[in-house]
This record gives structure tokens, C-alpha cells and sequence, in this order.
């Protein structure tokens, strides 16, 4: 039976994978330090399931990873574990230094002794795959996309830090010879995304019926995967992609966040009509632009398309429908989740 080492598997794209995975007879051995942004209640269904193991811990606390290596010998380590949201980086960069980098290190370190301690085909199947951003590539203008060689120019102590990570990973190749895997993606969104992200945050301001906070001239452009097409693209890699290679990740559908923010209004318009009548677009407020936005991202998956044949299978408009519709009808979860310290207020002013 496979095993895999995931951390950081109560989050929003790792427990979207841990999900996926254990219901595909993987089994699971989850390291997540619960922080603000991990959630037990997002892998509520696994409960009492032989096929995951939940620990809480650090990816940097060496014991712990060394007792979960020894102990469950898995075939693979994926790290999603991280500090994630940009405007978070802005008001306190060391976190995200301690987690994304020193403890990206660590786990690194661990992980290389333990495949060092393996043998024949259990050592040559052995895969570390790190989850990373394409926000390490720094923005673009009009035209143009990120590819797998574009120079790294990080823009935000978030980005600094995934890039760190990367360039560690990187070494840990050349250097020691670990079996490594990266893939770079572009904003995901769907379910049991923690609602201080865009997507979440508008569909819970917009349900209320309050201002909807949009930064700049709301003129920037992300490219938007659907989180189901991020996990499977990651398995993919995992499974067929080259020792060493980084593979860039996205989903073919750039949109500037006013055209996001407005497919929302008009989804829960149709949905959720306000008492009053009004249109929710009347909510939308421009505010004040994030300090160092970058302007534009877009991902050229050709690599990971053509080498391993994996393409996205959900449109925008079908995941924003799904990803509005799975908020309405799990708003439990929404308020589980804000347990006091984050009330879906504005950080990261700088
Ligand atoms: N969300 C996106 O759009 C996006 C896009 C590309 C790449 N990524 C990368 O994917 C990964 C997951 O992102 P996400 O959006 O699911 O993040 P998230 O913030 O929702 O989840 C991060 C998880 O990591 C855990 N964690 C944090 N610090 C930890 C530590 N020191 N030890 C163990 N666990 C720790 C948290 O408890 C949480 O469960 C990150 O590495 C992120 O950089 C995210």
C-alpha cells in the first residue's frame, strides 16, 4: 500500500488533496501545526478512516518528522505546509521566514536522512514534492507568461519566502542527490478555502450584504485554477514527472479581480437576492491598492501538459458556480473556522 507524508494537510489545497488521495486507497500520514488557517473540520469525513493518520506538529520540529519517517516509512513527502496569504507576510515577514524557509530546511534535512536509510526500489521510488507559487517569478506586464526558466523576482516577503523554499529544494538535489519534484501554480479557489482570501472573503462580505473590498483599480490579473485541478496535477507530477524538474501549474483562465468579484455578485444575486432588491455590484468599494501589488500573473503549463499530459478540466465559470455554491451550502464550516481571531477585516497595509 502507498503511504504518503503530507504536511500542511488541513489547510485549503492540502486537505483538498488528503481528501482526494485517502478516497483513492492512499494512505495518508497528515503533519499540519493546525495555525489559524488549518482546520480539522475540513477532513471531518476521514474520521476513524484507517487510511489517515492526523498528526499535529511542525514541519520544522526534526523529532517529529524523523519518529513519522521511522515510523511509517511513506514512498513519498508532499510539503503544502506554509504561511500563505500575501497581505499576512506584509505585517509579520517572520512566520513566514520560520515556516516556508527554516522550516522547509528541516523537514528537507529529515527527509534526505530517511532516504538515505532506504534501499533498492523503495530508494529509487522515493519522491519529495514541494508545493510552490508562482508568485516566486515577480509579475508581468500586459503580455506575456511566467514559464518554467522565467528568472525568479519575488515581490512580497510571502513570495521571498516560497522562493527560499525552492531554491533549498533545488539544492537538495544537486547537493545530496534527493529525488525532488516542484511545481509552481498559479491563485487556486474552491472548497475550504479559509475566507481571507479573495474568492472566500467576497462571498462572505457579499452574503451579508457589506461593502466589498476591492484593492487598486481592481485591474489585477490572476490566473485561476480550480483547486481538484491543482491536486490532480500534483498527484501527476508525482507519479510521472522528472526527478530535478520544476513544473509550472495553471489553469488557462486570467481574469482581472473586478471580473471575479462581479461573477460572484451576479452567482448570489441569483441565488441569495438581497432583501432590498439592490444588485451586489452596488457593494463593491475600491480601497486602497496592497503595498508592492504585482499586476499581472499567467502560467504557461506547456510543460507539464505536453511531458505528462495533464490539462485542468474545470472552467472558471463552472468552478466559480461550484466554489459559490459550496460556501452556501456549508456556512457551517465558514463560521467553525472564524473562531474569533479573524473577523474577515482588511490587513496587510504596510
Ligand atoms: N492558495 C493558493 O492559491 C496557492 C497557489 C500556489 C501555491 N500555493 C502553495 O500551496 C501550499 C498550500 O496553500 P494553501 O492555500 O492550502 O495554504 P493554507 O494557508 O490554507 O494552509 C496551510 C496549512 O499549513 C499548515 N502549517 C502552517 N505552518 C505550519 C508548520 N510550521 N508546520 C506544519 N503545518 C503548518 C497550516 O496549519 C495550514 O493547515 C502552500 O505552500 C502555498 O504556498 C498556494
Amino acid at each position: 500500500m502507498t503511504t504518503w507524508l503530507v504536511t500542511g494537510g488541513a489547510g485549503f489545497i492540502g486537505g483538498n488533496f488528503v481528501l482526494d488521495a485517502v478516497r483513492r486507497g492512499i494512505r495518508v500520514v497528515n503533519l499540519d501545526a493546525l495555525t489559524y488557517a488549518g482546520n480539522l473540520d475540513t477532513l471531518s469525513a476521514l474520521e476513524g478512516h484507517p487510511g489517515h493518520v492526523f498528526v499535529q506538529g511542525d514541519i520544522g520540529d526534526a523529532d517529529v518528522v524523523a519518529r513519522l519517517l521511522a515510523e511509517h516509512r511513506p514512498d513519498a513527502v508532499i510539503n503544502f505546509a506554509a504561511e500563505s496569504h500575501v497581505d499576512r507576510s506584509i505585517d509579520g515577514p517572520a512566520a513566514f521566514v520560520q515556516t516556508n524557509v527554516v522550516g522547509t530546511l528541516s523537514l528537507l534535512k529529515r527527509t534526505r536522512d530517511y532516504w538515505r536509510s532506504l534501499e533498492g526500489e523503495a530508494r529509487d521510488a522515493f519522491r519529495f514534492l514541494h508545493v510552490s507559487t508562482d508568485e516566486v517569478y515577480g509579475t508581468l506586464g500586459e503580455t506575456g507568461k511566467f514559464t518554467e526558466t522565467t528568472p525568479y523576482a519575488p515581490n512580497s516577503p510571502y513570495s521571498a519566502s516560497k522562493a527560499a523554499s525552492d531554491h533549498l529544494v533545488r539544492a537538495f538535489h544537486h547537493t545530496y542527490g534527493l529525488p525532488v519534484l516542484t511545481t509552481n501554480c498559479s491563485n487556486n479557489y474552491g472548497p475550504y478555502q479559509f475566507p481571507e482570501k479573495l474568492i472566500p472573503l467576497i462571498v462572505a462580505r457579499a452574503l451579508a450584504g457589506e461593502a466589498l473590498p476591492v484593492y487598486g483599480d481592481g485591474r489585477n490579473v490572476r490566473d485561476w485554477l480550480y483547486v481538484g485541478d491543482h491536486c490532480s496535477a500534483i498527484a501527476r507530477v508525482l507519479e510521472a514527472g522528472r526527478v530535478g524538474e520544476t513544473y509550472n501549474v495553471g489553469g488557462d483562465a486570467e481574469r482581472e479581480n473586478i471580473e471575479v468579484v462581479r461573477a460572484i455578485c451576479r452567482l448570489l444575486d441569483a441565488r441569495r437576492p438581497l432583501a432590498d432588491g439592490r444588485a451586489r455590484e452596488s457593494l463593491i468599494t475600491f480601497v486602497a491598492d496592497r503595498p508592492g501589488h504585482d499586476r499581472r500573473y499567467a502560467i504557461d503549463a506547456s510543460k507539464l501538459k505536453g511531458e505528462l499530459g495533464w490539462a485542468p478540466t474545470v472552467t472558471f465559470e463552472q468552478g466559480i458556480e461550484r466554489t459559490v455554491d459550496w460556501y452556501l451550502d456549508n456556512q457551517a464550516w465558514v463560521n467553525r473556522v472564524l473562531d474569533g481571531s479573524y473577523r474577515l477585516e482588511r490587513i496587510g497595509q504596510a
